[in-house]
């Protein structure tokens, strides 16, 4: 199905077209008095230039030709040259009845499914997650569903952290701890013992520890980059903690991704890109693309247009070791291998965007990829605290991420018990769930470049731009369809009737906008457009519900039709708020 604003635009097309303008000038949007008309069309204005006429008389005989249609309410030309527009309420009756009915709620998918690997999480191994990961986590998420909600296919894949310096500390450190372990006896030659010799919280306290005693310790951190280089080339003692330090973490890893609802395809590791390297360095320097800068080898990637310098992009450094770069760089050749992708899009804090413009520039530059494949940066602003810095705990240290979703879900689960007369075990399901929107939404529903400030106050509030505002009012409408559906026995479904009065047209209208608002989504990879949506339309359903009768409706067609407005209204919501990773639970 068309969204509303394309099929106007054609007919507005038409219309210039038969009154002798050029179309060029027939752009229709919403209108931004909704008080006086739903859509605008302010093209007479621009025309009249073209035209050396007054722009009303354009607007007017537009309007005549529009006229001839019957989906109009009222179309009409205002001074000095507007065309307000305002569909009948038969039109958009049937607008919903088709979109009811339609396979994906008035959406139309991609015709040709793209291929597209999503880059997000990004979790360490060894590290704790902190509040940094949440935001590629929820927004990775969201557009990952976003994607593969239009009709593609979609990888969403992990990409582990499990290749740096931070390998190698985490091993110096523990060997520092317990030399005696027979992973670092060279001599040691049975199987080596099936258990991790530490738990998930002992290895997170190791990396910090580690980290700290090697800016002090010169020879502890020779040491560390040491056995990272020899864990680096398959040594069997440092394999093997490393394979230790993998489960332990994934397995952790995947309980917090989890209660986050965040869940990936694949947990692809940077150390998998690793075979690549060498194939990759020598493709690289027979064509030419690389020079010696200093002992180091890079790809130049500034170009004539650039206004700000862009470094070359390292390969390799001037003692032969390997960078991030080259670990993304192998990473590119090993999705083009693998899947083929249509496109990748990487989610990270908006700091690596420097970064990723080299990757991408020396990616295209050396045709690692296709001409037509498309590499997406995505770059996210900082979740600060209410003094406008980034979120710390509360005597400054980095929040843990698990910490911060518990503080989100006890505090949930107060406001539940505070009105409410519930079991113990019933609302602190309920409070997982409302927590986790609470989070989400709040991140969500700002634009991923802007930094925005956790106020755990606001997020969890049951009024307002919130996730437990949207929550309570997709339970309400789950409620009252239940309770509905108690006490009647025929519940054939009813086709919407035109709306009679003004909040449930209002509410009606809004639904008619879901296809245009996924497109904008899709197009922006902009998950907090749906967010601004569903928060307008949760308000109409408000207004409405509020104001009308619905239960104790005593016209039986005329509650038919509310039914299955409300069911539509509840459809829409259900599908909105998987899109941003969002579950709602049954009552509240
Ligand atoms: N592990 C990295 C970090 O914690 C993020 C990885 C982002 N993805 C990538 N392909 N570089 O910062």
């Amino acid at each position: 199905m068309s969204t509303i604003i394309s099929l106007l635009s054609e007919k507005m097309q038409n219309a210039f077209k038969k009154s002798g303008y050029d179309e060029k000038y027939s752009i229709v949007t919403l209108s931004n008095r909704p008080d006086l008309c739903q859509y605008q069309c302010n093209g007479s204005l621009s025309a009249a230039k073209e035209y050396k006429m007054a722009p009303i008389k354009i607007a007017e005989h537009v309007v005549e030709e529009l006229k001839k249609d019957s989906i109009y309410k009222e179309v009409v030309a205002i001074a000095p040259g507007f065309i307000n527009i305002t569909l009948s309420n038969e039109y958009i009756a049937k607008y919903l009845n088709d979109m009811n009915q339609s396979q994906h709620l008035a959406c139309v998918l991609e015709e040709i499914p793209k291929t597209v690997v999503i880059d997000y999480g990004g979790p360490n191994i060894a590290k704790p997650l902190h509040v940094g990961h949440l935001r590629s986590a929820v927004i990775g998420e969201s557009i990952k569903r976003i994607i593969r909600f239009m009709g593609n296919n979609v990888i969403g894949d992990a990409h582990l952290g499990d290749w740096g310096l931070q390998m190698g500390l985490v091993i110096a450190e523990l060997k520092r701890r317990k030399p005696e372990l027979s992973y670092f006896d060279d001599n040691y030659i049975d199987d080596y013992p099936k258990e991790a010799p530490f738990t998930i919280t002992e290895l997170e306290e190791i990396y910090p520890a580690a980290s700290e005693y090697s800016k002090e310790n010169p020879d502890f951190k020779e040491e560390a980059k040491n056995i990272t280089y020899l864990l680096q080339n398959a040594h069997k003692g440092y394999t093997a903690i490393w394979n230790h330090m993998l489960e332990v973490s994934v397995s952790d890893l995947m309980k917090i991704y989890e209660k986050l609802n965040v869940s990936f395809d694949l947990w692809k590791k940077e150390s998998d890109a690793q075979p690549y390297i060498p194939e990759m360095i020598e493709y690289l320097k027979m064509n030419n693309y690389t020079r010696i800068s200093e002992g180091a080898l890079v790809v130049d990637v500034k170009e004539e247009t650039d206004n700000k310098e862009i470094p070359p992009c390292m390969i390799l450094k001037s003692d032969g070791a390997t960078l991030y770069n080259t670990t993304d760089l192998a990473t590119i050749v090993e999705r083009m291998k693998l899947f083929d992708p249509n496109r990748i899009i990487y989610i990270t804090d908006k700091r690596q965007g420097l970064y990723f413009e080299q990757v991408f520039r020396c990616a295209r530059k050396t045709k690692l990829i296709k001409e037509n494949t498309d590499l997406t940066f995505i770059g996210f602003g900082t979740m600060n605290g209410k003094d406008g810095k980034p979120f710390k705990t509360r005597d400054g240290g980095v929040m843990r991420l698990e910490n911060l979703i518990k503080g989100v879900t006890d505090e949930v689960y107060n406001k539940i018990m505070e009105n409410r007369d519930m079991s113990i075990d019933d609302a602190k399901a309920i409070a997982d769930k409302v927590g986790i929107a609470a989070l989400k939404y709040g991140d969500l529903s700002n634009q991923a470049s802007k930094d925005y400030v956790f106020d755990l106050e606001r997020f969890t509030s049951f009024e307002g731009d919130t996730g437990p505002y949207i929550l309570y009012t997709i339970v309400r409408i789950k409620s009252i369809l239940n309770k509905y559906k108690e006490s009647h026995n025929d519940l054939t479904v009813q086709a919407i009737l035109p709306a009679i009065t003004k909040n449930e047209l209002n509410l009606m209208h809004e639904i008619t906008k879901f296809n245009e608002t996924i497109y904008n989504a899709y197009e922006d990879l902009a998950p907090h457009r749906i967010c601004q949506y569903i928060y307008g339309l949760t308000n109409q359903f408000n207004t409405f519900y509020h104001e009308t009768k619905i239960l104790s409706e005593e016209d039986k067609n005329r509650q038919k039709s509310y039914i299955a407005l409300l069911s539509l209204t509840l459809k829409v919501l259900n599908q909105c708020i998987d899109l941003l990773g969002i579950e709602a639970p049954d009552m509240m």
